[in-house]
């Protein structure tokens, strides 16, 4: 993977969105809710797409019996020689969701998902990293979300970033009877949280280069 993309959703990534969700809710939102997110002025469903640059395509090799056909076969050549230059884009590869909805001061954070194939290389971390600092530019004051007590990965990402347990609700996810842990981040227009967004930022930096990974947003 070449490129690494961070974007709002559009409605040419639905289908991809919800297979997504599948993937890794099984299932917690159909193609109508995702639609809903997308007209909802208070929601902001963010994705990571990964897109492969394939390598430059080869010019033909002259075919000297046809060297006769010289003139006529220029303005020919002349094409297949631009586009020797020009790399193709394979299709962009849904990789990762983030949403978070803003409620008052508070931003609830509905959605973090990583496709299984491409999780424990940071990919979690930057989009929770990306949710938080759009977070703060909309003069967000606080973070908050729900998370199962047996997901280690999800938890270990959020204790990063500051989040703090208050409190449960009881038998909450109905697919296997967990409590659910309310976890909240305060304190996100504080200059000490500009400077976690800014120290995890520089420290993903290498992460990405090692696994060649470029990013644009
Ligand atoms: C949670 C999820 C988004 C993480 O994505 P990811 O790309 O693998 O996350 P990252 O690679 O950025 O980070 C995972 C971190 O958890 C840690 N981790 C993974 N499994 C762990 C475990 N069993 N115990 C403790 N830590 C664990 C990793 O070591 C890593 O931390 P590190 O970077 O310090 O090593 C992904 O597992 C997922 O999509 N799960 C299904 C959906 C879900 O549960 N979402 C959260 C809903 S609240």
């Amino acid at each position: 993977m070449n490129f690494l993309e961070l974007k709002p959703l559009t409605a040419k990534q639905l289908t991809a969105a919800v297979e997504l969700d599948h993937l890794c809710f099984g299932g917690l939102w159909t193609k109508s809710g995702y639609e809903r997110e997308l007209d909802s002025p208070n929601s902001q469903l963010l994705i990571l797409e990964g897109r492969k640059q394939n390598p430059p395509l080869t010019t033909p090799t002259p075919n000297p019996s046809k060297e006769g056909n010289r003139s006529r076969m220029a303005g020919r050549r002349e094409k297949d020689l631009t586009s020797s230059i020009t790399s193709v884009p394979a299709s962009p590869l849904l990789l990762g969701l983030g949403c978070f909805w803003s409620i008052l001061e508070e931003a609830h954070i509905t959605i973090l998902a990583v496709h299984p194939d491409w999780r424990h290389q940071g990919l979690g971390q930057l989009l929770l990293y990306a949710l938080l600092r759009n977070a703060t530019k909309c003069q967000l004051e606080r973070a908050t979300l729900e998370v199962k007590p047996s997901n280690q990965a999800a938890l270990s990402i959020y204790r990063k970033f500051g989040f703090i347990e208050a409190g449960r609700r009881r038998n909450y996810y109905q697919d296997t009877g967990e409590d659910a842990l309310i976890l909240w981040r305060s304190g996100l227009q504080t200059p000490e949280f500009t400077a976690t967004l800014t120290n995890f930022y520089q420290q993903l930096q290498p992460r990405l280069a090692h696994w060649n990974l470029q990013l644009s947003f």
